[in-house]
């Protein structure tokens, strides 16, 4: 059984009082929530106070990137997993479209932040997901394809166990035009095939795929009805503590 996750990327938003207040008002909306893992991703400035808050609770916290260098060392402005997992996170976002497209983010340094995040006890959650020009050429799945094989190469197979894939098309991220329930099902199955080839049946059968891409409140039953999405990786949607809670209790709402 693979437990669903509802993950919410809060990228650049968010200052400490704001993202405290958050957490307050969020934990009593899904103290009952037993369904998923729930995840909050803050910026990094934000990640201990909200650890010490989140202590005893349902809720748990990812970082949005990761050094790919190991460290400590010599890397001005970039922040170890170490030093992730010293601030209370337990999972990262890794290769997120947004650090591709604008910040020279490559297969092969989210090769490298994956064994990083492993190797200091994270849960890396890697981000796929084709351009719409690379889809309208029909290149969809190559590049899907293309991305897993650079972002898992030379990972064993109880390492390639640990990680989280998030199927993110680009088309689809913050446009609130999400992808449809066929489309997504017919790519998760196609990224479950593809991690059979890498590691094997039995880790392909446990890895957890999510989709994200302006995922909200009146889509994600649905998208989360196909059989092999196994949870949501929120933009915009997982910023105000009740659209959230929305998404984590969606089976409960319903
Ligand atoms: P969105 O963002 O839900 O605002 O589309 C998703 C993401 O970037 O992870």
């Amino acid at each position: 059984m693979r437990k669903p996750i509802i993950a919410g990327n809060w990228k650049m938003y968010k200052t400490i009082p704001e993202a405290l207040n958050f957490v307050q008002s969020l934990k009593p909306l899904v103290v009952a929530s037993t369904g998923c893992e729930i995840v909050i991703a803050p910026p990094f400035t934000a990640l201990k106070l909200i650890s010490l808050r989140l202590e005893g609770s349902n809720i748990e916290l990812a970082a949005q990137d990761v050094a790919a260098a190991e460290g400590p060392g010599a890397h001005t402005g970039e922040v170890s997993a170490t030093m992730l997992e010293d601030a209370g996170a337990r999972w990262v976002i890794i290769g997120h479209s947004e650090r591709r497209q604008f910040y020279c983010e490559t297969d092969d340094s989210v090769n490298k932040k994956i064994q990083s995040a492993i190797k200091a006890g994270l849960t890396p959650i890697m981000c796929v997901g084709e351009r719409l020009e690379e889809r309208d050429a029909g290149r969809a799945e190559a590049v899907v394809a293309e991305q897993l094989a650079g972002g898992t190469r030379n990972l064993t197979v109880s390492e390639g166990a640990r990680i989280i894939v998030a199927y993110e098309p680009v088309w689809a991220i913050g446009t609130g035009r999400a992808a449809t329930p066929e489309i997504a099902a017919q790519m998760h199955a196609f990224i479950r095939s593809k991690v059979r080839e890498i590691f094997g049946d039995p880790i392909a059968q446990e890895t957890r795929i999510l989709y994200g891409g302006s995922v909200k409140p009146d889509n994600i039953a649905t998208l989360m009805d196909q059989p092999d999405i196994d949870g949501a990786l929120v933009g915009g949607a997982s910023l105000e503590p009740d659209s959230f809670a929305k998404l984590v209790n969606f089976r409960e709402d319903r």
